[in-house]
């Protein structure tokens, strides 16, 4: 069972920055985010994960002075830093391909790679907020389809990128005076609809061959993008039912890009809020509950649902009926389902994924935790989970002390790394057609975990 830490800044329950117990300034004080990720690496998760947006996503900002998340790092300048304190674990940042260039992307994640020795993972995402276009000039999001039409472009760029160099082709040789082998890189001479990249890139080939995909997007478009692409999906469900009907969809895709079901770990969001007993746990994530500012709460809701303005509604009413999303659609349809399916309103509703965010959430005991893991690893609805603590660092802790020793001794997560890289982690490969051209016979990526 592969194991993703997911720091969201003070923990991901909306209102944990406010619990005595978070390290609230979490978002801006790197020391917080070394010991976290020091703390992940010791329990042999396989990666930290970040997620991150192009600007602050809520379109109402006075709920946004209320809210620890409207102040974080850039996800891969935090990742260079942290790099550095860590050796084993893998580094996970999330970057949007709405809003970036194909060459940068590139050029950031292979450097991670090299900083790392060996540990990037870039976790693509296709923007869903009117508020982050309006950071770079855009009246409003482009539409879902034309969205992932430029994400598909836009990796294959990234892909072709990374595999401008070959393996081996940095000799520096100063008797005769040949940095790099003579063709040990080329351009890439990409021209499309969207992009138009000569390459090659200017750092070489990465300890990895190429960083890990990591993709997060789960309607049909998005899905298909990851089985041509991704090495990892990130995604949401409720229900073990839904996530054995998402994984094996997805996988399905697989073979259409000459790719097996091994080549791609699905790993869902997974929130647990840990008590030694069923009523510590419950009373632990009621503590939080009581914190949610209900101002803090709809404008959550707000953007889960796909961004509108839920205001003019009776909070102890239904959820209404919106028109379908151009950003998240398939967060908002998650959103409607939850509602139906447990007979929520709309203050029910926010208050239900204000810890979550519509990821599976579970308040109990270790042994029920990793119950629940298990039953959804074994059925085939995960390769694996990300682990969102509620607050930071108790959360962490909380799932390291106890969930983690259960999950040992039922032999599903690994008690030591075997491989230094992150896909040596994982066990995964690249996707295939992305390698050299060049007869090097280094093909794409590393040896480790193919
Ligand atoms: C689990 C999950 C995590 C996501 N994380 C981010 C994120 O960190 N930043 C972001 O801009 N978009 C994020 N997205 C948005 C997706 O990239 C995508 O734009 C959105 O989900 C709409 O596509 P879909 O309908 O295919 O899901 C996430 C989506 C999912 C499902």
């Amino acid at each position: 069972m592969r194991l993703g830490a997911f720091f969201y800044a003070t923990g991901h329950h909306v209102a944990g920055w406010r619990h005595p117990s978070s390290e609230a300034d979490g978002g801006l004080n790197l020391k917080r985010y070394v010991g976290w990720a020091q703390r992940a690496e010791a329990a042999k998760f396989d990666l930290v994960f970040l997620e991150d947006g192009s600007g602050i996503r809520d379109s109402n900002l006075r709920s946004s002075e209320r809210t620890a998340r409207s102040a974080h790092f850039e996800p891969v300048t935090l990742l260079s830093a942290l790099a550095a304190v860590t050796s084993r674990i893998g580094l996970v940042a999330t970057t949007s391909t709405s809003f970036n260039e194909p060459y940068n992307v590139a050029r950031r994640f292979a450097s991670l790679d090299h900083l790392s020795g060996g540990r990037a993972g870039w976790n693509l995402v296709t923007s869903t907020t009117d508020a982050e276009a309006a950071n770079f000039g855009e009246a409003g999001i482009a539409r879902h389809g034309d969205r992932y039409a430029r994400a598909e472009e836009f990796v294959d760029v990234v892909l072709g990128l990374w595999n401008t160099w070959d393996d081996g082709a940095v000799v520096i040789d100063r008797a005769s005076g040949q940095f790099s082998k003579p063709d040990g890189f080329r351009p890439l001479n990409h021209r499309g609809t969207h992009f138009e990249v000569r390459g090659p890139l200017n750092i070489a080939r990465t300890p990895q061959g190429q960083p890990v995909v990591v993709q997060a997007g789960s309607s049909g478009p998005g899905k298909d993008l990851a089985a041509r692409t991704a090495e990892v999906v990130f995604t949401a469900n409720q229900t073990l039912a839904e996530a054995v009907e998402f994984a094996g969809d997805l996988k399905a895709r697989l073979p259409r890009f000459g790719r097996e079901p091994g080549d791609l770990k699905v790993m869902p969001g997974l929130f647990p809020v840990v008590g030694r007993s069923e009523a510590e746990a419950r009373a632990k994530f009621e503590a939080l509950q009581d914190l949610i500012d209900p101002v803090v709460g709809l404008a959550l809701l707000e953007r889960m649902v796909g961004g509108f303005d839920l205001s003019g509604f009776d909070p102890d009413g239904p959820v209404p009926e919106l028109q379908e999303a151009e950003g998240a659609k398939s967060r908002q349809q998650l959103m409607f389902d939850l509602a139906r399916r447990e007979g929520l309103t709309l203050r029910q509703l926010y208050l239900r994924i204000a810890g979550a965010r519509g990821h599976s959430q579970i308040v109990g005991t270790p042994m029920q935790i990793a119950d629940e893991m298990e039953a959804r690893f074994r059925a085939g609805g995960a390769d694996g989970f990300n682990i969102m603590p509620a607050t930071l660092p108790g959360g962490l802790d909380d799932f390291i002390e106890l969930v983690l020793p259960e999950l040992r001794r039922r032999g599903l997560v690994r008690t030591e790394y075997e491989g230094r890289t992150l896909r040596g982690h994982l066990g995964t490969r690249p996707p295939a057609g992305f390698g050299p051209t060049a007869p090097s016979g280094s093909g794409s990526g590393t040896k480790e975990g193919r």
